[in-house]
C-alpha cells in the first residue's frame, strides 16, 4: 500500500466504454485517475486519451494488478462475464481497507441472450459475487450501474442520473462522495450490498427503454421526494 495516493481512483478496464467515461469525468473534476488494463499499453493509450480531452489531467496507465495497488478506491469496469476472473486476478494486489466498487450488470448477453434482461447470480447480484471473491478486509460497494457510458463521455453535458450506492456504511459513504464529482450525478444511499440486486436489474430495464424510445445516448433514473 506504500505507493497509494489517497486522492486516486483506480478503474480496471478503464480502457472501455464505461470505465473511460468515468476516468474522463473524475480527471475533469481534478482527481488522480489510475487506469488499469490487462495490457499496460492499452492503459497507457487510454491515459493519453484522457490527457488529450482534459488538459492537466492527473492520469496514469498500468496493468490491472499494479493499478489496484495504487488507489484506495478501485472500480471494476469489465463486462459481467469477466468480472469474477478480474477479481481473482487482482486478489493478491488488494489490501485491507481498500474499497472495491462493482459496476457490473449481469446482462443475459453473458450467456448469448438479450441485453434487456439479466441472468440470476448464485450470490444474489454481481456485486455480492464480487464480495464473495474479495479478500477479507476489502469493502465491496455497488454503484454506477444505471449511468450511461455515452453520457459520461459527452464531457460538456450534464449526465443527469441518480446513483444508488450500496454496501457497508463507511465505504458506501466514501463512494457516495465520488458521485457529485460528475456533473449531474447524485448519490442516493442504497443501504446494504444486497440491494444491488434491484439496482443491477434496473439497467436491463433502461436498455430496453432506450430501444423502445430510440434513445441511443441512454436514459437515467431520478428519485423524487429525497430530502435536500
Ligand atoms: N457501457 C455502459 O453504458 C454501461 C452502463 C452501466 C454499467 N456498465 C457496466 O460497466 C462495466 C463495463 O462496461 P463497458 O461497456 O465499459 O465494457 P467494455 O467496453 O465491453 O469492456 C470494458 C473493458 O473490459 C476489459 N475486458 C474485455 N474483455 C475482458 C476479459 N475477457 N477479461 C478481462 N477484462 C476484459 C477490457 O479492458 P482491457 O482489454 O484493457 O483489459 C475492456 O476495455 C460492465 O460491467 C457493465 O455492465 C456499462
Amino acid at each position: 500500500m506504500t505507493d497509494q495516493n489517497s486522492d486516486a481512483i483506480a478503474i480496471l478496464g478503464g480502457t472501455g466504454d464505461q470505465g473511460l467515461g468515468l476516468a474522463l469525468r473524475f480527471a475533469q473534476a481534478g482527481r488522480s485517475v489510475v487506469i488499469g488494463s490487462r495490457k499496460e499499453e492499452r492503459a497507457l493509450a487510454a491515459a493519453e486519451e484522457v490527457r488529450n480531452a482534459v488538459p492537466n489531467a492527473q492520469v496514469t496507465g498500468h496493468g490491472n494488478e499494479e493499478a489496484t495497488r495504487l488507489a484506495p478506491i478501485v472500480i471494476i469496469s469489465v463486462p459481467f462475464e469477466h468480472t469474477a476472473g478480474t477479481v481473482k486476478a487482482i486478489r493478491d494486489s488488494l489490501s485491507e481497507g481498500q474499497i472495491l466498487v462493482s459496476m457490473a450488470v449481469p446482462l443475459a448477453t453473458a450467456v448469448g441472450d438479450g441485453a434487456a434482461r439479466t441472468v440470476g447470480i448464485w450470490q444474489g447480484s454481481a456485486a455480492e459475487m464480487v464480495d464473495s471473491l474479495a479478500p477479507k478486509g476489502v469493502h465491496v460497494v455497488s454503484a454506477f450501474q444505471n449511468v450511461s457510458a455515452h453520457r459520461l463521455r459527452a464531457l460538456g453535458e450534464s449526465v443527469e442520473c441518480d446513483v444508488v450506492v450500496s454496501g457497508p456504511k463507511a465505504a458506501r459513504e466514501k463512494v457516495m462522495e465520488l458521485c457529485p464529482l460528475v456533473d449531474g450525478l447524485r448519490a442516493v444511499n442504497g443501504g446494504p450490498l444486497s440491494n444491488a440486486r434491484t439496482v443491477e436489474m434496473i439497467t436491463a430495464l433502461l436498455i430496453g427503454m432506450n430501444i423502445r424510445y430510440k434513445q441511443p445516448d441512454g436514459m437515467g433514473i431520478r428519485f423524487t421526494g429525497l430530502p435536500d
